[in-house]
């Protein structure tokens, strides 16, 4: 029966990329790309797009909206499963491209679950990628854990007063998801004394990657989406 295969394409340098995904992707016949907006093009998408055939392999852009709140998402979640569902029982394997690792807050684990509830016939294949944490921490060069210390990763969209213990309580924090809420959180840093002890990682593995140790210049900017902040002390 064919499947589908859940490909982690890492944060965006093709170089890592892992063989298996290379391998997946040259032999599925559809592949299933996320975006955010009909009107953008899908970033996992771009990074593979070199290793596909447009006259062999069909592309399938989803789209699934971005919002905080929920409620009404649903129904994209369902008709991309539903068309997955449709190719895969008509025997062709799909490939669904996921920046990073598909299993680290990405719009794939949406899909699974759905497909693990409604389609539990229909076999899913998880191919582990490089994740943008990874990425960043080697490009920052903060190593993100030695020996004993302790490592938190939290979508940065979280409670102040959660965010300020486990600033305290952890030696190396991961914000995932900080573009929207970065003013606050630099003022929690600067309250704990930790705005010198964290770096800004936008981009990671792309020609436009940023890296950024001087918070403050950033303070009432538009950050990219794709960007993190690691606090290590
Ligand atoms: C929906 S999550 C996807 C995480 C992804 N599955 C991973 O393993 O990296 C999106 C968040 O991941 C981070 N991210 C993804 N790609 C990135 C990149 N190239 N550079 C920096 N951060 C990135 C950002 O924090 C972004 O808001």
């Amino acid at each position: 029966m064919a499947k589908i295969y859940a490909v982690g394409v890492g944060p965006g340098d093709p170089e890592l990329l892992t063989r298996k995904a290379e391998r997946v992707l040259r032999e599925v016949k559809v592949i299933c790309a996320p975006t955010a907006n009909p009107a953008d093009s899908s970033y996992a998408l771009s990074i593979v797009e070199p290793l596909l055939d447009r006259q062999r392999q069909e592309v399938i852009i989803q789209v699934f909206p971005m919002r905080k709140d929920q409620a009404g998402l649903d129904e994209f979640w369902e008709s991309a499963a539903a068309e997955v569902a449709e190719k895969v029982r008509g025997g062709q394997d799909v490939a669904f491209v996921t920046i990073g690792d598909p299993f680290l807050y990405s719009t794939f684990l949406y899909i699974y679950r759905i497909f693990r509830e409604r389609y539990p016939d229909i076999p899913v294949e998880v191919v582990p990628g490089v994740s943008s944490i990874n990425a960043a921490a080697i490009a920052a060069g903060l190593p993100l854990g030695m020996a004993s210390e302790r490592i938190a990763i939290i979508p940065a969209a979280f409670d102040e007063k959660d965010l300020r213990r486990v600033l305290l309580d952890f030696d190396t924090v991961v914000l995932m998801k900080v573009s929207r809420v970065f003013d606050g959180v630099y003022e929690l840093l600067l309250e704990l004394g930790l705005e010198h002890n964290a770096a800004f990682v936008s981009r990671v593995g792309a020609p436009e990657e940023e890296v950024v140790f001087d918070l403050e210049r950033l303070l009432g900017q538009k950050l990219d989406y794709l960007s993190l902040l690691i606090v290590k002390k």
